[in-house]
């Protein structure tokens, strides 16, 4: 699997209720309070990724380290890491697709996404690119558009992460900014073939 050193994975079929073990009491309340058996998964295995990232830069035992969803703000949502009840200074994102919890935790804002290839309509196009990315990516030819198509979501589901919009932000408007760097790729995992996006802020120069 090819992923940028930063980048930690966990897949999704080794997590089970032990995996509790790796919770604070807090985010235990919050997993236990989950009902569907997916999302259970998807948000323990995205939280032991993120501890799994964040201790290659502090070797702190898991339940010292929270994640917790940002709860109000432009960027609520966005994921926190706390080390022993104090919010961190570093900056985590958190990305699950088919089978596959990616995170990734660093000094400069962060934003990570995972796409499955797969096809997309017009209507999708329509309401995440504008006219001149639509019209390049419709030209190309059909056996690369799928992929083309989601690498191009997947960048800018990535970069609306690092800003702390999600779905929110006007994807339209996402387009590549100097200050960032951006590297993505794909990968294959069981049957699927994924497109990963990790966009980063520079250093202060
Ligand atoms: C961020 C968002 C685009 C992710 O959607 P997605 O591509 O389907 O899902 P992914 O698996 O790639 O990413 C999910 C992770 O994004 C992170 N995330 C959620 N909101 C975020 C935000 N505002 N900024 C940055 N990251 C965010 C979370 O860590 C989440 O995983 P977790 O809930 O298990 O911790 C989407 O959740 C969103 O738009 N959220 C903000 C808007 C909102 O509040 N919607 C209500 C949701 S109930």
């Amino acid at each position: 699997m090819s992923l940028p050193p930063s980048v930690v994975a966990v897949a999704l079929d080794e997590v089970d209720d032990r995996w509790e073990a790796a919770l604070s009491e807090h985010e235990r309340v919050i997993y236990r309070s989950l009902s569907l058996e997916k999302r259970r998964r998807d948000w323990l295995g995205g939280r032991v990724a993120a501890k799994r990232a964040a201790q290659r830069q502090m070797a702190l035992p898991f339940p010292r380290l929270e994640v917790m969803a940002k709860a109000d703000g432009e960027d609520r949502g966005r994921p926190e890491l706390y080390v022993d009840g104090v919010l961190a200074s570093g900056f985590l994102s958190i990305t699950h697709s088919h089978g596959l919890a990616l995170a990734t935790y660093g000094d400069t804002p962060v934003g990570l996404d995972l796409e499955r290839v797969e096809a997309r309509d017009h209507s999708f196009l329509e309401l995440v690119f504008t006219e001149p990315e639509r019209a390049r990516l419709e030209a190309l030819p059909a056996a690369h558009r799928d992929q083309a198509i989601t690498a191009a979501w997947c960048r800018k589901e990535a970069y609306a992460k690092l800003l702390g919009l999600g779905l929110r932000a006007d994807f339209e408007l996402l387009g590549a900014a100097e200050a960032l760097s951006f590297v993505q790729g794909t990968l294959q995992f069981g049957d699927a073939t994924l497109c990963w996006a990790l966009v980063e802020g520079k250093e202060a120069a």
